[in-house]
């Protein structure tokens, strides 16, 4: 019975472990301007109006690395395209620099040589990300989506159980 136990136990807690891994992974990278990128002449107050932020997400800023750079600055600086005193150099040189967002705040970026200026600059806030819901009901048409939403309840709700009863059984 120990044996049959132990074989039972580490295939089902990988299992269970991997679902719950399915359903706490969200975070989300964000590419700032979208197809845009990183440049000038792209209204970024626009762009962080159409996104939402939430703790543990990135961004990703594509831009020419011969031209900008990526610089996280206080809110006074980001105002005045001050990039003298910047909080962190995002910047890695290879023009594709990722960004953890791991507070709910606000965030400020600009580029510096003067590229501010040109509307190079970013102010986001960051939300807490809202607790966890049960999935919207599908829409009618999609009776497919709604059976795979079903079975998968289904097989994590019957995981769960087996899992208690294995645990309750070797204790
Ligand atoms: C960017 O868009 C916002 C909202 O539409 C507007 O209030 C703001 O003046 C624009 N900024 C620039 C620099 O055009
Ligand atoms: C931003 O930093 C500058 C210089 O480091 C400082 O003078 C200013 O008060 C700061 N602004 C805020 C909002 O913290
Ligand atoms: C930021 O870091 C990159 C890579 O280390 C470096 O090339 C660049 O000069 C730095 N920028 C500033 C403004 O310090």
């Amino acid at each position: 019975m120990i044996s049959f136990c132990s074989k039972l136990r580490h295939p089902l807690i990988l299992l269970l472990l991997m679902i719950m891994a399915l359903q706490c992974v969200s975070a989300t990278l964000h590419r700032v301007g979208g197809k845009l990128g990183w440049n000038p002449n792209i209204n970024y107050t626009e762009w962080a109006a159409s996104e939402r932020l939430y703790v543990k997400d990135w961004l990703i800023f594509y831009f020419d690395k011969n031209m900008y750079n990526v610089l996280e600055v206080n809110k006074t600086n980001y105002e005045n395209c001050r990039e003298q005193e910047f909080i962190t150099n995002v910047s890695r040189g290879g023009g594709r620099d990722v960004f953890e967002l791991k507070e709910a705040k606000a965030y400020y970026f600009l580029s510096g040589g003067g590229f501010c200026w040109s509307g190079m600059k970013l102010a986001i806030s960051v939300h807490q990300p809202p607790p966890q819901q049960p999935p919207p009901p599908p829409p009618a048409s999609s009776k497919a989506a709604s059976l795979l939403t079903l079975t998968t309840s289904i097989i994590s709700t019957t995981l769960l159980l087996a899992f208690s009863i294995v645990l309750v059984w070797l204790l």
